[in-house]
């Protein structure tokens, strides 16, 4: 189902959508970087480079490479989703995210489970910097099902509890969120289209287990997410673990192609 056009999606600062659809999903996939190394993200970035243009840096980059492995793709002009996922006291929070900005990355994530003090100390983190990254809001990832959440306590439904956090991140003035394809339609109600909504979990159309049937729980296709609402699709293992990572995100794009033509 085609997204109504008073809920486009908008972009991250500096990354308007493309007049062409293939040009214009390339600017929508980003390819999540989980590599033990710095010279196993590059030799991946190598692959897809020319491909993809967007790159995410997630824990256990950062924590085997540091700032330098951003600082050397954002270098080779490429644009980088720094996904740290902070979750700490609010004067703690500001001062990572501010730390972050500094090195030119053009999203990053905080989780919303903070609470709104802690949202709102990070967004105000980014008061005056310039060119700023776009701040997503991680609300429920996209691993945890309802016996996962109950487990940590919360007793509400995924779909509920990511409205209730999407909520309280938009209270505190933040427009990005990260959810899963199943709540993005939900959330783009929310925010309209100046939300930036990223979509993890997402699996291409015939998969097949054990891919389909690992870690992510809440997942989608490219098509489904796209046509929910989803500003951006992060995509893993699919592209990063495929005999030919290039060929596996060409698919992707083409599947993302398809459902921007709808
Ligand atoms: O390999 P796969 O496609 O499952 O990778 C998904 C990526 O998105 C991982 O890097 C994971 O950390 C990230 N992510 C997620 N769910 C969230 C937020 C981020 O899977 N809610």
């Amino acid at each position: 189902m085609p997204i109504p056009e008073r809920l486009k999606p908008r972009f991250a600062a500096g990354c308007a959508p493309a007049p062409d659809k293939l040009a214009q999903a390339r600017l929508r996939l980003i390819v999540a970087l989980d590599a033990p190394d710095a010279r196993a993200a590059t030799a991946l970035v190598e692959r897809l480079e020319g491909t993809c243009q967007w790159f995410k840096v997630g824990l256990e980059l950062f924590t085997a490479a540091g700032p330098d492995v951003v600082q050397a793709m954002t270098a080779r002009g490429h644009s980088v989703f720094l996904d740290l996922k902070f979750h700490d006291i609010p004067n703690t929070v500001a001062g990572a995210v501010r730390s972050a900005a500094a090195w030119g990355v053009r999203m990053m994530t905080v989780h919303a489970a903070g609470g709104p003090a802690m949202l709102a100390a990070a967004r105000a983190a980014l008061d005056g910097a310039a060119n700023p990254p776009e701040l997503l809001a991680v609300t429920v990832l996209t691993s945890m099902d309802v016996e996962q959440l109950s487990a940590a306590g919360v007793e509400r439904s995924p779909a509920k509890q990511v409205e209730l956090l999407a909520k309280m991140g938009l209270e505190a003035g933040i427009h990005g969120f990260v959810c899963s394809a199943q709540e993005v339609a939900a959330v783009r109600a929310l925010t309209g289209p100046k939300g930036v909504l990223v979509v993890p979990g997402i699996r291409p159309a015939g998969t097949q287990a054990p891919r389909r049937t690992d870690d992510q729980k809440r997942i989608a296709t490219p098509a489904e997410a796209l046509c929910a609402g989803a500003s951006y699709l992060v995509v893993g293992r699919p592209i990063t673990q495929a005999p030919n990572p290039a060929e596996a995100a060409e698919a992707i794009l083409e599947e993302m192609t398809q459902a921007l033509l709808l």
